[in-house]
């Protein structure tokens, strides 16, 4: 099935989620649409505490769910982020991904996700051991690699994140082989079938998808590099 010369393509078909991060806020809802070809919206929410930066939080998400049809996939980069669960879920958070490094109870946050009827997530900084996640990896909908340090768009990727990415396919294929594997940080066109190859299921991209000529045009260079 597979071509001899170029490397086969990935079995599973890649998500793309582009970060609003990235967009121009005064035209959300243009931006929105502009990456209606996309899978889901990723929407980075930040406390100027857990990360040096402050974002937006739930009226920015709030609009970006009236102005879309795409899940909203919203990542807390937040401290305590069972304090805000519910809020997130009901301005209409599809999905709702939460830090390791945040939180003294990690499980519990992941079990309310679920229970208010939202797809779990788990994520961790690259500085933080892969076995943080591990015991997690049954419980969770999706477990995202944080391929930057949190806290601004336009950062280089780190190279160790391909082989975390590899690793935490292998435990996921074990316990729960449905779970979406993504990656965040540093993601474009020159590195998004390597990191489809080492397993990631979805791709997180803020720069490289607003960045040069507008949102559609970077979803179709993401969605060239995997073809
Ligand atoms: C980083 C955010 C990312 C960020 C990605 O703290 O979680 O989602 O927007 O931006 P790029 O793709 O520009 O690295
Ligand atoms: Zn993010």
């Amino acid at each position: 099935m597979s071509h001899s010369s170029a490397s086969p393509a990935p079995a599973r078909a890649v998500k793309l989620a582009p970060s609003i991060l990235s967009c121009d806020f005064s035209r959300l809802g243009e931006e929105l649409q502009a990456i209606a070809g996309a899978d889901w919206a990723h929407v980075d929410v930040m406390d100027g505490a857990f990360v040096p930066n402050i974002s937006f939080g739930l009226p920015i998400l709030a609009a970006a769910r009236r102005a879309s049809n795409l899940p909203m996939d919203v990542h807390l980069m937040i401290e305590r982020p069972e304090r805000y669960l519910r809020d997130f879920a009901e301005a209409g958070a599809d999905s709702i991904t939460v830090h390791v490094e945040a939180t003294q109870h990690i499980h519990r946050a992941v079990q309310q996700i679920k229970e208010l009827g939202k797809k779990a997530g788990v994520t961790l900084n690259p500085g933080t051991p892969l076995e943080a996640v591990r015991p997690l990896l049954a419980d969770v909908d999706l477990v995202l690699v944080m391929s930057v340090n949190p806290g601004f768009g336009g950062q280089k990727f780190i190279p160790a994140s391909t082989e975390r990415v590899r690793t935490l396919r292998g435990w996921l294929d074990e316990v729960n082989p449905q779970a979406e594997l993504q990656v965040d940080g540093g993601v474009t066109p020159a590195n998004a079938r390597l990191l489809a190859e080492a397993g990631a299921t979805c791709l997180v991209a803020g720069s490289a998808v607003y960045g040069a000529d507008g949102g559609a045009a970077g979803v179709q260079r993401l969605r060239d590099a995997l073809a």
